[in-house]
């Protein structure tokens, strides 16, 4: 189970009369730098913006395993550590994304045998016949197994309104791997936090096989900004001042507008402003220098559905008030080009999706 690059703790020499009652020391800072586990934790640290203590807490996780690994190799009782988490906080704040990076971590410290991550959602473990919920879930965990399975809004597998839902098949295969199988399989529960708690009080089998919970909160407007920046140096793009200013603007407006979804708005804000920029190019024709290329203007930001609404709000303060609805839009495509829609996201006052 241990590649090259994983965790491979030298035992100790058993020759030693004291091999294996752990009173040689072993190095403690080897190890770790062995392990190679500090440059994944870097690169959490580097390539997300903001969730310090989501990546503290790793950081922890990774210490209590990579000792549990030594007192292993020193033959000192250890349990293998319950591995399971449960990820709450609401769309977009990254809980996805760090999944990825703790399978990766797990497989790193050689917890896990692959390292890769699957996610699943009530669709794809729970049928609508009976006899259909046992497979599904069965070719899930067979995907999910030597990995980590990550399992979005788990708390619609619970359904007691539905009296005849078989979620609760799902659940009783859920729990019983998760019992039977930790040492291949880390199970990852994620959704909203006060959804999440109503789960667990209704499945406590849930809670009690749960070692960290991990909470991922909203993103400030200066957070907003740098993963903003993030995503653009990623991909060779850049504003210049003009339009940082106005995606500031953008991003205070759009916080506070329905259907927000923290860093995926970010994605999506970027995605249409890419969009209208190689319009705005292509409509201009002629030469475009490589920085023109690469460069977003404020005029690609500013064109966006949620300046238009501020406007017509703005005028009919002074105007007409024949529409109170007040409802944000869902698509950001006023004069952008078709095809830009941006899915909403759900939000925790709205109903429990119907399936
Ligand atoms: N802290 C962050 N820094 C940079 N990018 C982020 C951060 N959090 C989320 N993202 C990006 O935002 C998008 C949505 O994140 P995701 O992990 O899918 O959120 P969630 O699973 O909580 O809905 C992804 O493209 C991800 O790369
Ligand atoms: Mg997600």
């Amino acid at each position: 189970m241990t590649s090259s690059n994983q965790l491979d703790i030298v035992p100790s020499n058993p020759s030693d009369p004291s091999h294996g009652v752990g009173s040689v020391g072993v190095d403690l800072t080897a190890a770790y730098r062995d392990s190679n586990i500090d440059s994944l934790l870097d690169e959490l640290d580097r390539e997300l913006v903001g969730l310090a203590p989501v990546k503290m807490r790793i950081r922890e996780i990774a210490a209590l395993l990579l000792v549990a690994r030594l007192r292993e190799a020193k033959g000192l009782t250890t349990e293998r550590p319950t591995l399971h988490m449960s990820f709450t906080g609401r769309p977009g704040t990254g809980k996805t994304t760090v999944a990825l990076r703790i399978a990766k971590i797990l497989h790193q410290l050689g917890y896990i045998r692959k390292g890769h991550l699957v996610v699943a959602t009530r669709d794809d473990l729970v049928g609508q016949y009976v006899g259909h919920t046992a497979p599904k879930t069965k070719e899930v965990l067979k995907r999910a197994m030597g990995g980590v399975l990550f399992i979005d809004e788990a708390y619609y597998l619970y359904r007691p309104e539905n009296e005849r839902d078989y979620g609760p098949e799902a659940i009783e295969m859920l729990l019983q791997i998760m019992e039977t199988q930790r040492d291949d399989l880390v199970v990852v529960l994620a959704g909203y936090q006060e959804r999440m708690e109503t789960f667990f009080h209704s499945n406590p089998g849930f809670h009690s096989r749960i070692a960290h919970h991990l909470d991922f909160p909203d993103y400030q407007l200066d957070e907003l900004m740098a993963i903003g920046d993030l995503m653009l140096g990623q991909q060779q793009y850049a504003l210049d001042a003009d339009a940082r200013r106005v995606f500031a603007q953008y991003l205070e407006r759009r916080m506070h507008q329905p259907h927000f979804a923290n860093a995926r708005s970010v994605r999506n804000a970027i995605d249409r402003a890419k969009l209208r920029q190689a319009n705005r190019l292509v409509r201009q024709g002629g030469t475009v220098a490589r920085d023109e290329l690469a460069r977003i203007d404020a005029e690609d930001i500013r064109q966006s559905r949620v300046f238009a609404e501020e406007e017509s709000a703005g005028r009919r303060v002074g105007g007409s008030r024949s529409d109170s609805n007040g409802h944000a839009p869902e698509r950001d495509v006023a004069k952008g080009p078709p095809g830009t829609v941006d899915p909403p996201a759900r939000r925790p006052a709205d109903p429990p999706r119907s399936r």
